[in-house]
This record gives C-alpha cells, structure tokens and sequence, in this order.
C-alpha cells in the first residue's frame, strides 16, 4: 500500500486577520457567503494577503494545487486497484482524510465548494459515513499514526531516477503542496529525502510520476 501525502498544503479558511479586506468581502458578497467560511484563494484574494503576510503573499491561498494533486492521486490506476491512500495536510495542520471510494468534482468552483463545507462541517457528507473528514494533526503525527517508513520528495533531496528507482511496497511518500519555498513543516524525520528531476516539478506531477512507478513495481 501507498500512503500519500499532500503535505503543508496551501489550504485554508480566509484567515480572520483579513476577513474585512474589501476584496475578500466583495468576493464573499458575490458567492453570498461569509468571509469566515470562504476558503483563502490567491486568485481572488490575491491583495489582501499581501497586504498582511508580505513573503509569504506568493504561497498562499492554493486550493488549485489541492484540486489538481487530488484528481490525479484519486483517478489513479493504483487507487482503483485498492494500493492507495492519500491525505492532505495542511500549512495550518489540518489533515484531510478522503476515503478511496471518493470522487471529487471535476469542477474547481464545485470542488471549492465541497472544502468550504469540510472546514465548516468537519466531514462530508455527515460524520456518520464522511467521505472525507478533517482532523488536528502535525505531519510527524500523521506519518507516525500510519506506522511506515517515510519518503519526501523534495527537490533538495539526493537525486535519484524515478524509473528506476526501488520504492518499498509499504511506504508512506510526501509531497509539497505549496507553489514555492519549503516545507514548514520538519521534515528531517523522513527516511529518506528525494529528487526525482533536476527541475522543480508541480505537486501533481511528482505525484503522478511516483504514482506511476509504483504501479510499474505492485501492480501485475
Ligand atoms: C512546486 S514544488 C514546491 C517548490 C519547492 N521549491 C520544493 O520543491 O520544495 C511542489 C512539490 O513537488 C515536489 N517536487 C517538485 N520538484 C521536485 C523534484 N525535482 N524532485 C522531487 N520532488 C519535487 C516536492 O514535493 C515539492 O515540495
């Protein structure tokens, strides 16, 4: 089994610090919600994160990358086949447990949606059978409740060759879901550190390429 991580993921409610700036109240007026249960999105938000977290303005606010990461994990090959298990965690240590049978919608404004309606509700659909639920939980305690060893992607790490590359069949694999910079989260518990290219690689295509050679090895 692949346990796979999307972690310190962009992911989050617009944070209160910014709730009242004009361009999250005119965004929240026209999808006629409240600024607290509006997820942060630098497409929209854009300029009031810069106006309060300056560095960090150009990482913030990624649902997109969630989406997309998550289309390819769930659509996968290997999760249809049962070998796969995939949780977001994110920069605020909220981890999102999705179960394997989940499909998200296609639709980034629906899928926006659907996690605007987790952070407030805690589960979806309800917490008696959640298809996808949210839990308090640093990464270290994440990896640690899984039981496996731990591989980060990272493209710090020592290069390897992804097509070559012998990953164990009981492994836990974490991927950045941020757009730029590091992980917030310390990494330094991993068992081992990767770099699959000598580019930097969007999150979903380093999952899809990891996805990929696992299948080469388990699946038959
Ligand atoms: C857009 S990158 C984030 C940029 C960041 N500078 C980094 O690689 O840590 C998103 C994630 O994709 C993975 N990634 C990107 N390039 C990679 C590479 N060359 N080798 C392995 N993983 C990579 C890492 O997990 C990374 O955190």
């Amino acid at each position: 089994m692949m346990h796979l991580i999307l972690a310190d993921a962009e992911l989050e409610i617009v944070p209160q610090a910014i709730q009242g700036h004009p361009a999250v109240v005119k965004h929240a007026k026209s999808r006629k919600k409240r600024p607290s249960n509006l997820l942060l999105d630098a497409t929209y938000h854009h300029q009031a994160i810069r106006s309060k977290y300056g560095a960090e303005a150009e990482r913030r606010g990624r649902p997109d990358i969630v989406h997309f990461f998550l289309m390819n994990a769930q659509e996968s090959i290997l999760n249809r086949e049962g070998k796969l298990r995939v949780y977001v965690h994110t920069r605020n240590n909220d981890v999102v447990f999705i179960s394997p049978e989940t499909r998200l919608p296609k639709s980034y404004p629906r899928f926006v949606g659907l996690m605007e309606n987790l952070f407030h509700n805690g589960a979806v659909p309800n917490a008696e059978e959640p298809l996808l639920y949210l839990e308090k939980m640093s990464l270290k305690s994440l990896v640690d409740s899984i039981g496996k060893p731990a591989i980060v992607l990272s493209e710090k790490g020592a290069r390897k060759n992804v097509w070559n590359y012998n990953i164990p069949e009981d492994i836990t694999v974490i991927i950045g879901g941020f757009p730029s910079g590091d992980f917030l989260s310390n990494v330094s518990f991993a068992d081992e550190i990767i770099s699959i290219h000598d580019s930097t690689l969007m999150a979903w295509v380093a999952a899809y390429e990891i996805i990929s050679r696992y299948e080469s090895l388990y699946l038959r």
